[in-house]
């Protein structure tokens, strides 16, 4: 990894491993639909719910993705990464009935994904990667890490093409946040955002799915910033 990419993760894992603790809460506060837009993702899977699915979840946090993963396929056999070790501590904490969970504490840019996964899937992580090539070449992974007929379903904050429908994504966030926080703690947020978010123009994150092999492209849920895209190899 080079130097630029090396500061800005170390930045964002600083910055995860202080907030984790009210991570949860502020959450809901800060994604409109927040709820809505796992249930889609999880929901899109294409699985039998009794099927020992292998599921990797990247960017797991304190495991709210994880958590409907394994409540609608219990016999999953799933593997959490996420690069902040306080993130993932909660995660663990959250299955410590589950002896059966795989944890690895690794950055994107450093990670090695198995062969033959049923499903990747993935909740406001992947937009972390900091440019248009780091996130093709990393779908180009995704990609390889399933089996034929696999899915990858990545839930997160996308772009417009279009400046005035990116204006107005914007400003419907903005209100969003405004009805659940104080105006310095929406800067904070929206400072934040700026510092460590790396959005994709969504029609350019379906271009590149395409681009690097996956066989079926298609949107499950959106709303204004937040989608729901699938893929199938
Ligand atoms: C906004 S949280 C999302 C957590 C959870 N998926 C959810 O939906 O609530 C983003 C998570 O991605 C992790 N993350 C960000 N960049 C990463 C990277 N380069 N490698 C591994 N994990 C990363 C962070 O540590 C954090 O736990």
């Amino acid at each position: 990894m080079d130097d630029d990419r090396l500061r800005k993760m170390d930045s964002i894992r600083r910055d995860f491993s202080v907030r984790s603790d009210d991570y949860d809460r502020d959450i809901v506060m800060t994604v409109p639909n927040y709820h809505k837009m796992l249930e889609a993702a999880v929901g899109s899977l294409p699985f039998e719910e009794d099927e020992p699915i292998k599921v990797i979840d990247l960017g797991t946090g304190t495991g709210s993705m994880a958590a409907r993963v394994l409540q609608r396929f219990p016999r999953c056999r799933l593997t959490c990464v996420d690069m902040t070790k306080e993130m993932l501590d909660k995660a663990k904490a959250r299955f410590n009935d589950r002896s059966d969970i795989t944890y690895v504490e690794r950055d994107f840019y450093e990670l090695q994904l198995p062969e033959g996964c049923d499903a990747v899937v993935s909740s406001l992580a992947l937009h972390h990667l900091m440019t248009g090539d780091d996130k093709q070449n990393f779908y180009e992974k995704v990609l390889r890490s399933l089996r034929l007929g696999g899915v990858f379903v990545n839930a997160d904050a996308v772009l417009s093409a279009d400046e005035w429908v990116e204006d107005l994504n914007k400003r419907k966030w903005v209100e969003f946040m405004r009805t659940n926080m104080s105006e310095q703690e929406v800067n904070a947020v929206l400072e934040r955002h700026r510092r460590e978010d790396s959005l994709p123009v969504f029609t350019d994150q379906l271009r590149w799915l395409t681009e690097v092999g996956f066989s079926k492209v298609d949107v499950i849920w959106k709303d204004h910033m937040g989608a729901v895209v699938w893929a199938r190899r």
